[in-house]
């Protein structure tokens, strides 16, 4: 009886007054009620609304995201608001992080060294000016440091077997004023000291063929002295922000409720210079979308959305978040959904990613899903490049939904709405929806 009053005002909520002529997904189900239910489900999918994803990839993609920046914190504010707007009490989750700015002006100057060098700055390298004696420092561990004094030097240290940070601590212990940083292979790599730390020095990183070029120099050359100057370099605390709405079981008999939580989830920070129409404001659009159909249904398992900050700058967002949750929430956590590239018109097929390569909970569901709606599995491979990372490290089934091969314009400026497919986000959204209604609904109703 109760049960029919639901699904009474489910109808209602929804405006369903006829039941559609398409299939129901009613395989799982066997009896009457629970026809009943898998045409719910039905409905819940022709609900989906690929224009009101559009809109809010719109609206989220009038400018870059940047993780820290007013635009992130206007995007937090307008994804609490539709969140709100669909009976949540969206929890905005704050979080800080080491924002390092890149100096402008890089110089590096050594005695009688004709040979053109082109240093390149290390993430949290420290602004400075200084002029010292070159040293051949070697790796810079501890251990090939005892006899060397480098007071007032600078030292030239090889990449390897420990990190630059490292290298450059064990130096500057030993009094070196600067260091010149080379590779150990050919080729550019983007050097980081890994987090900013008071000890460091000014420092720069050569290739491979400039930092040995200079250690024959110094050897012709022992007293060289080199002028290594860093300009517009600066750390700085900044904030970004996590957005959780979150949807406790709601099924009518409370025995029945799980202690699971699903977490479906995206990131709605972009980088620098591009509206991050696809990459992510469409995961976060989609991830609205679902947290508004799946609030008109009864679920037996919480479900938790969230968008993420600072996905662009080492998945910082998902990482706090994971990191701040207690182990008791971490053993109930039984699958991720991350949504990060879900709607581009230039892009691919869909496909999942997971961390290990292997399927899971969240590869099942989807696959199960896919097969249901078109005829066949989503496939699936290897990727860590999103927010499903930290979930997956924390040993949480976790996946990434994500169009392969990627779209030109991803990371660029194009990366507008004009690019964005509706029909990608109705595809993806329904083999979503379908794959958390079936984790989140239907062992209760198969009982
Ligand atoms: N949406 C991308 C991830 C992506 C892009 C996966 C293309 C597969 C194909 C994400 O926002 C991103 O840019 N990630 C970073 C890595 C992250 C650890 C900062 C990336 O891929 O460089
Ligand atoms: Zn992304």
């Amino acid at each position: 009886m109760k049960n029919t009053i639901i699904k009474f005002a489910i109808a209602a909520i929804l405006g369903l007054s006829v039941i559609a002529p398409i299939a129901t997904f009613a395989t799982h189900y066997t009896s009457k009620q629970e026809e009943v239910e898998a045409k719910i489900e039905t409905k819940i999918l022709q609900s989906l609304n690929a224009d009101s994803m559009y809109n809010n990839i719109k609206s989220l993609a009038k400018t870059p995201r940047v993780a820290g920046t007013q635009q992130e914190d206007a995007a937090v504010a307008f994804i609490k608001k539709q969140f709100d707007s669909y009976g949540y009490k969206a929890k905005v989750q704050a979080f800080t992080f080491n924002d390092y700015t890149a100096p402008h002006t890089i110089g590096l100057e050594v005695e009688r060294f004709s040979v053109k060098l082109d240093p390149q700055a290390l993430e949290y390298s420290v602004s400075g000016k200084v002029t010292g004696e070159v040293i051949d420092a070697g790796l810079g561990q501890k251990k090939d440091l005892e006899q060397m004094d480098l007071t007032g030097k600078i030292a030239l240290l090889q990449r390897g077997v420990i990190s630059f940070k490292e290298k450059m601590l064990n130096v500057a212990a030993k009094g070196a004023i600067g260091v010149i940083f080379f590779n150990n292979e050919p080729g550019n790599i983007m050097g980081s000291l890994g987090e900013p730390h008071e000890g460091f020095v000014p420092s720069v990183l050569l290739t491979q063929t400039e930092g040995e070029t200079m250690i024959s120099h110094i050897k012709k050359y022992p007293r060289a002295v080199a002028s290594l100057k860093i300009e517009g370099a600066k750390s700085e605390k900044n904030t970004s922000h996590n957005v959780i709405a979150t949807k406790k079981p709601n099924v009518s008999q409370k025995a029945k409720e799980t202690h699971d939580i699903v977490v479906i989830s995206a990131h709605h920070d972009s980088v620098a210079g591009a509206p991050g129409a696809n990459d992510d404001a469409s995961g976060t659009a989609m991830t609205l979308e679902l947290a508004r159909v799946m609030k008109a249904i009864p679920t037996h398992t919480e479900i938790r959305f969230i968008t993420f900050g600072a996905e662009e700058l080492g998945l910082l967002g998902s990482t706090h978040y994971v990191e701040q949750l207690s182990k008791g929430e971490i053993s109930r956590i039984v699958a991720n959904f991350n949504l990060d590239m879900v709607g581009s018109k230039d892009a691919g097929d869909l496909i999942l990613q997971t961390v290990d390569n292997k399927p899971n909970l969240v590869t099942e569901l989807a696959q199960e899903a896919s097969t249901d709606l078109n005829g066949e599995p989503t496939p699936y491979n290897q990727g860590e490049n999103s927010d499903h990372v930290p979930f997956a490290k924390a040993g949480i089934p976790a996946a990434l939904f994500i169009h392969n091969p990627a779209e030109p314009w991803y990371h660029k400026p194009e990366d507008s709405i004009d690019k964005i497919s509706k029909e990608k986000l109705q595809d993806v959204s329904e083999i979503v929806t379908l794959a958390v209604m079936n984790q989140t609904r239907r062992e209760y109703y198969a009982k």
